[in-house]
């Protein structure tokens, strides 16, 4: 460095340390575990019988055409796959009229798509805020925060009886101004497994239209709750009652593409659609350029082939039904977990402390958020028992 040039350390002297993502940590903390009988219920990965999270065979027979087929890289714009967008929508939003004049591009992942919703929020109207139902997926605030919403929360389930508090969002909703955005899961409720039924999503939807909110619905998780078609049902019933929305969907999960990132986010904006397909345009211009090809050419190949659909559809509906039994195989074994059966996807959340979760981990070798949040898919009919065993172990304070 030249004698007198300023320190190149004042350009990051206002970063303070950020801790490790509570979850993505737990992949390595497992991984280096040596223990022959750990058990993974940490991050949201399905897994099968055998503990595997295999490629889907219809993926695989996508990727196979892909190969033989695939004839350029050359880029496609910032917009991504115009037919993954295409065949994708009518999976979301049904045969009818719900998905009309919805603008959409290719996002990385649902991540990339809950980001530019963000961002024309942020840009779009000063003092923007979200309203964020807690627990939820620990990133949705950060990176709503990141992207300048002022964030607002509410209490969205009560761990006690492992329901919804439906009045605290209506009450929340009551409260909210007309142009806030309201964050909805849309269904399998990261971290706690709970869903509005479809009297809820009803009355949710009526008060979002009457009070002027913009619905934000992430949709992370269809076809691994109650299947393809009522997993996007409380989506349906809200895009009937209101006008502007936006959708977040990834593949990664239904489609098992994870690390291949592949999402789209649909934003429905009557009056202002060419002002807000610009600015999505820009802001992934802006963000990631191009978005990345191989999943969404994956899941645009399977969804244009009759045989690959059905190739899918029964894989992901094998899923769906492990994740059914192992929740009734834990329901089943512990008088405590009993209501774990009424709720949906990979994840339940536990009424354990961060103590206990770190309990479970140093002397049983079990790995869960420290949320008390399991992935149900890290289970399987023999270590069912052994889970229930270290967990009472825990909660009523035994020695291992
Ligand atoms: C999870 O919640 O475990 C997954 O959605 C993975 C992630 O990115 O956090």
């Amino acid at each position: 460095m030249l004698a007198g040039a300023p320190s190149p350390r004042t350009l990051f002297a206002g970063l303070t340390p950020q801790a490790p993502d509570a979850v993505l940590s737990l992949i390595a903390a497992f991984r280096d575990d040596p223990r022959p009988g750990k058990i993974d219920l940490g991050v949201g990965v399905y897994r099968d019988e055998d503990g595997a999270t295999p490629v889907l065979r219809a993926v695989k027979a996508a990727e196979a055409i892909l190969l033989e087929t695939q004839a350029s890289k050359a880029y496609l714009g910032p917009e991504g796959d115009l037919e993954f967008l295409e065949r994708l929508a009518p999976l979301i939003f049904g045969p009818g009229d719900v998905g009309r004049g919805f603008l959409s591009i290719q996002t990385p992942g649902g991540t990339g798509a809950l980001r530019v919703a963000a961002d024309l929020a942020s840009a779009g109207s000063l003092g923007a805020r979200i309203w964020l139902g807690v627990p939820t997926w620990p990133n949705h605030p950060s990176m709503f925060a990141q992207a300048g919403l002022q964030v607002m929360t509410y209490r969205h389930f009560d761990p006690a009886t492992q329901t919804v508090r439906f009045d605290e969002l209506m009450s929340a909703l009551d409260q909210a101004r007309a142009g806030d955005l309201v964050l909805l899961h849309g269904c399998c409720h990261n971290p706690t497994g709970v869903d509005l039924t479809r009297d809820q999503w009803r009355t949710v939807a009526a008060r979002l239209a009457e009070r002027g909110l913009t619905p934000l619905i992430d949709l992370a998780y269809q076809g691994l709750g109650e299947g393809l078609e009522d997993d996007a049902a409380g989506l349906r019933i809200v895009l009937e009652a209101v006008d502007t929305a936006m959708v977040a969907y990834s593949c990664d999960k239904n489609f098992g593409l994870y690390r291949e990132r592949t999402g789209a986010l649909f934003v429905r904006a009557p009056g202002c659609a060419e002002v807000v397909r610009s600015n999505m345009l820009f802001m992934a211009r802006c963000a990631w350029s191009m978005p990345p090809d191989h999943g969404a050419a994956a899941v645009r190949t399977i969804l244009g082939s009759e045989t690959l659909s059905a190739q899918w559809r029964a894989e992901l509906e094998a899923m769906r039904r492990r994740l059914v039994s192992v929740r009734a195989a834990l329901s089943g074994a512990a008088p405590h977990l009993a209501a774990l059966r009424r709720q949906h996807g990979m994840f339940s959340l536990l009424p354990i402390s961060p103590d206990q979760v770190e309990r479970l981990r140093r002397e049983h070798g079990v790995y869960m958020a420290g949320s008390g949040r399991i992935n149900l898919a890290g289970l399987t009919a023999a270590t069912v028992p052994t889970f229930v065993k270290a967990l009472d172990a825990c909660l009523l304070g035994e020695p291992a």
